[in-house]
């Protein structure tokens, strides 16, 4: 058994109302998950999320931050405002900014900084693409995603955040990695982070992202170096976050 606890983040994506807010956080209240829990909805539903979860273990993350600090830097936002917000956790470097939004290796590392700077606990996605994956340079792919974060962050803080492996090609698409798919990336991401530091890489939390949903959690959550998940699609039905959640631990 690894010593570390699992964890299972939902991010919502830009999906969201404060009514719809409002009715996922009365029914996960109703059952509350025993494993360590995170819920990122967007920005201005943060002090929303933070409200509802009072009282309970689960805790409110945003789903990006600025690279920089306060000032003239007009629409972004600074990992103290969320902290002040009530955030705990960011997600930083999802594939949807890094493809969508421009965001690359340099830039994910620099904010995976600013936000321990801050006060964060950043969740750093990694993953390649479908290409990428048929060229057979998936481990190149994430081990440069990798390296970018270890150019900017010391190892041992990221025991205090959270590593995912979010493959593109798996993300909303319904097509999940199989168990030993992700395991595989998983091992290597450790791995490559035991070259830096062995005690670390045991300690730090590694995610899988893309397609969990409740019937294929248990079996990705059972692989050694598979410590929880980070829900999209899935998590924006209580119910089924929640039954995620059980099925971690
Ligand atoms: P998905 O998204 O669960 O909808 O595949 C996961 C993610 O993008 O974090």
């Amino acid at each position: 058994m690894s010593m570390r606890r699992k964890l299972v983040a939902a991010n919502w994506k830009m999906n969201g109302s404060r009514a719809e807010n409002a009715r996922w956080l009365h029914g996960f209240r109703d059952a509350l998950p025993a494993c360590e829990t995170v819920v990122c909805p967007p920005f201005v539903y943060l002090s929303q999320v933070v409200e509802g979860l009072a009282g309970t273990a689960a805790e409110a993350g945003a789903q990006n931050l600025s690279d920089r600090t306060a000032g003239a830097w007009t629409g972004e936002v600074t990992a103290e405002m969320l902290v002040d917000a009530g955030a705990k956790w960011v997600i930083v470097g999802h594939s949807e900014r890094r493809a969508a939004y421009g965001e690359g290796d340099d830039l994910v590392g620099a904010k995976a900084a600013r936000a321990f700077a801050g006060g964060l606990r950043p969740i750093v996605c990694v993953g390649e693409t479908l290409a990428q994956r048929e060229a057979g340079r998936t481990q190149e792919v994430v081990a440069a995603q990798l390296d970018a974060v270890l150019a900017h962050c010391a190892p041992a803080q990221l025991v205090g955040g959270a590593i995912a492996y979010e493959p593109v090609w798996a993300i909303g698409t319904g097509r999940t990695a199989t168990p030993e798919q992700a395991q595989e990336v998983h091992a290597a991401i450790r791995a490559r982070l035991a070259e830096r530091d062995a005690g670390a890489a045991e300690a730090t939390r590694l995610l899988y992202g893309g397609s969990v949903k409740p019937g294929n959690a248990a079996e990705l959550f059972r692989q050694s170096d598979i410590d929880g998940g980070l829900i999209g699609g899935a998590s924006l039905v209580a119910a089924d976050f929640l039954a995620i959640c059980a099925a971690a631990i």
